[in-house]
């Protein structure tokens, strides 16, 4: 595995699989009596947040104190940052702090490449979420949901159908899955109106729709997306209410899936937009498994980033 984890494109289908592997092992591990491992005991994990977060934030700390690893959390917010500090300073600050690895979340679409090739730190960089772009961590833990729902579909996705649905043009999430759920075999499509389908989909690999419900008795996973308001300067809906009546998942959207799929959602979610508060809670959602497979999925990652000592539910001391 590479060094840095900035895109899905820098895993290859046996490599995302391995992840998901270990993260199954860390799954078997946590659910016995010894709940922290001391795989990265003595290394530093900096998380670097300067857009919000509470999921994968907090899952990363979570992951980074199962495995020993010590935890520096920053947020832009209240630090030098907003005194104007430049993120090479910033990481350089961190970095002569002992960072072993940095997670990274960032307004800008390409921060965490610039990071990782600047050559201002040596630590391994995540990409926690940059910008528009791509957001690997979410993609992954999504893909260990699925398997986890769909056993079936173990070594490979060829034959499972997802469609992604919403607000594509802003999410970093759908850019991750589609590249994550493609190499793995899955046949995916977007359904959003035409304002939301960012114009460079033609090379995507997937399929384009339009009409939510003709798509929904076709699948096996729908994976709702937020309506990312504050990345949107343009009107791309008429109405709230317009954009519901089309993309939104309401009870009877949800009655129409097959009995087996599941509906998805990588959150923070706009109830009573993109999905009613009954799809959200409802048998079919998986939602906050989502959450809870994302500790273990980065647990994984930075296992596999750092290198961490083998796998056991043992404490060496
Ligand atoms: N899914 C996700 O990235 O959520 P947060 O913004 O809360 O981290």
């Amino acid at each position: 595995m590479n060094k840095h984890l900035l895109s899905i494109n820098d895993l290859s289908a046996e490599e995302a699989i391995e992840i998901l592997n270990t993260a199954s092992e860390l799954a078997k591990i946590s659910d016995g009596p010894m709940k922290k491992l001391p795989t990265l005991r003595g290394r530093t994990v900096v998380n670097l947040f300067f857009e919000d977060s509470t999921r994968t934030r907090i899952s990363f700390e979570s992951a980074a104190k199962r495995l020993s690893a010590d935890v520096i959390n920053f947020s832009a917010k209240g630090s030098s940052v907003s005194k104007g500090e430049s993120l090479k300073d910033t990481a350089q600050t961190l970095q002569a702090m002992g960072a072993d690895a940095v997670v990274i979340r960032h307004g800008a679409s390409g921060a965490a490449q610039r990071l990782a090739d600047s050559g201002w730190i040596s630590a391994s960089v995540i990409n926690a979420g940059d910008g528009t772009h791509e957001h690997p961590t979410q993609a992954l833990l999504d893909a260990y949901t699925i398997r986890s729902k769909f056993p079936e579909f173990n070594r490979s996705f060829k034959g499972l159908r997802v469609a992604i649905v919403g607000d594509i043009l802003h999410s970093r999430v759908a850019r991750s899955n589609v590249l994550l759920l493609t190499k793995l075999g899955a046949t995916v499509t977007l359904v959003a109106p035409p304002t939301l389908i960012p114009v460079g989909v033609v090379d995507w690999n997937v399929k384009v729709s339009y009409d939510l419900d003709s798509t929904l008795k076709d699948i096996d996973v729908l994976m709702m997306l937020r309506v990312q308001s504050e990345r949107m300067a343009n009107s791309f809906f008429p109405s709230e209410r317009e954009y519901s009546r089309g993309y939104g998942l309401d009870i009877t959207r949800l009655s129409a899936l097959n009995p087996n799929a599941i509906v998805m959602h990588p959150g923070p979610m706009n109830r009573g937009l993109e999905i009613s508060a009954e799809s959200a809670d409802s048998h079919k959602s998986v939602v906050l498994a989502q959450v809870s497979n994302g500790v273990l999925v980065r647990m994984a990652v930075l296992y596999q980033l750092l290198g961490g000592a083998a796998l056991t539910g043992e404490v060496s001391v």
